[in-house]
Formats: C-alpha cells, structure tokens, sequence
C-alpha cells in the first residue's frame, strides 16, 4: 500500500465489507454511494471520503460495483490470501474461537491450540488438535503460522508473546486484558468484550440521566 490509511479508516473497512457482502448475496450489481448510505446508516460523503483513500472505485452517475468494491476492500484487508492461526491457552475462549467456523469464509484458519494442561493433549476441538507448548516449536518449524491468538491468563500473555515472536510469528491477536510489550514490526490486535460492554454501560448510564 503506497499511503499510511489513517486506521480510523482501516476500522470501518470491515464494516463495508460485510454490507457489501450482503448485498452481494441479494444479487445486487451495483450501489450507488447515497443507497449504501442509508443502509449503513453513514453519510454518503463519509463513504466517498473512505473509499478514495483507496483510489475511489466509484463512478459517477453509476455509483459503485459491488463485486469489484467487494473485492478490492476485501484485497485492501488482506483477505485475498489465506491466513493460518494458531491458538495460545485452549480454554473456553481458545475453543469458543475455534469453534467459530465462519472464520474461514474469510481465510482465517485455525490450524492448532497450544496448552499446558496435560489433560488437553491428544484432544480435538472440531477436527483440529490441541498440542501443549513443548510441541509449539517444532510445530511452528514446521508449519507457517501467520497469526497466534492468545487466549491464556493474562500473566503469561507478555512471556508467551515474547516467545511466539522469536519463534518467527509476528502478528498477535490479543484477548489477555494486558498491553503487551513487543518489538514495533510485531503487529498486535487486542480485542477486549469488556471495554465494549463498558461502553455499552456508559451508554446506558448517560441515556437514563
Ligand atoms: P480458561 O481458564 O478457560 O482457559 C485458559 C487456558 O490457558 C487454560 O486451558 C490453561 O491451561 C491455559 N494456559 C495457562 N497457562 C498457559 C500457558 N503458559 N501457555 C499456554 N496455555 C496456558 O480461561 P478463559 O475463560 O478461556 O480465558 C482465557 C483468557 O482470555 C483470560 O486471560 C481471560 O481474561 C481472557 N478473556 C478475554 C476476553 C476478551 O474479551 N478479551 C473475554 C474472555 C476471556
């Protein structure tokens, strides 16, 4: 990508992607940027202003072609290539994640968990394995792992990180509620339902007032 997108931006991404997805599956060719406005519920000069970051896909008097739109914001997100996850801590959230199959529509496969729980090894969550952590190096020798999720307590989240980083992965996708402390070419995505809920709880605080 030729330009830093602002990750305001990069953050409503997957919103489009999945409205135009969806209109996609109703067969719909082309949108102009006033419809897909009032079905996202944001302004028509919003959507153009995010979407000429990326060199505008629009024409005038047409609107937009959904296919093409799709793909492109769907190349933008990296979702033209297949990505494989492994998860940190196969617990109930670890499983829960795995469990999720809808992941892989959009090239997200997990491909293994990692535990210390010795009761763990040898299980399957669906088909796929869990292996405890002495297993992780040899694992990550021998297979490309493109992402860790750590789902473990969040003690060993930073240690743990540490350890996938040297084991050649660089991208975390973090639900221990810790900041971890990497190197800056290690890209991390922390994901907190709390911080959501707390959110939410703000907001209904401030509406009953
Ligand atoms: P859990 O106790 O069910 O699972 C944790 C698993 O991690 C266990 O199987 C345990 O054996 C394993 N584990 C412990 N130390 C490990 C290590 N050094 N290496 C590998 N595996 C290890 O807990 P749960 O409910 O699945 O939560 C997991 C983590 O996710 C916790 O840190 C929790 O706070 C966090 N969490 C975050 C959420 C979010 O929205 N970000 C939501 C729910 C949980």
């Amino acid at each position: 990508m030729e330009k830093d997108i602002s990750q305001a931006v990069i953050r409503r991404m997957p919103r489009y992607y999945r409205y135009l997805g969806e209109l996609l599956e109703e067969g719909v060719e082309r949108i102009s940027s006033n419809d897909l406005s009032s079905r996202m519920k944001v302004t028509a000069s919003q959507i153009r202003q995010d979407l000429n970051n990326f060199g505008g896909f629009g024409q005038q008097g047409y609107g937009y072609n959904v296919q093409f739109l799709y793909d492109e914001i769907g190349k933008i997100l990296g979702l033209n290539q297949t990505h494989n996850i492994i998860v940190i801590g196969a617990g109930n959230l670890g499983q829960a994640i795995t469990n999720y199959v809808k992941f892989e529509k959009f090239g997200f496969l997990i491909t293994a968990l990692f535990d210390i729980n010795p009761k763990l090894k040898g299980q399957m969550v669906r088909d796929i394995p869990i292996y405890m952590m002495d297993e992780l190096e040899e694992y990550c020798a021998k297979n490309r792992v493109d992402i860790a999720a750590l789902t473990l307590p969040k003690e060993r989240a930073d240690a743990t990180a540490k350890y996938l980083v040297q084991l050649g992965i660089h991208a975390i996708w973090n639900f221990a509620h810790v900041d971890l402390d990497l190197d800056s070419q290690v890209v991390v995505e922390n994901v907190h339902l709390s911080d959501s809920l707390m959110q939410l709880s703000y907001n209904i605080v401030k509406n009953s007032d």
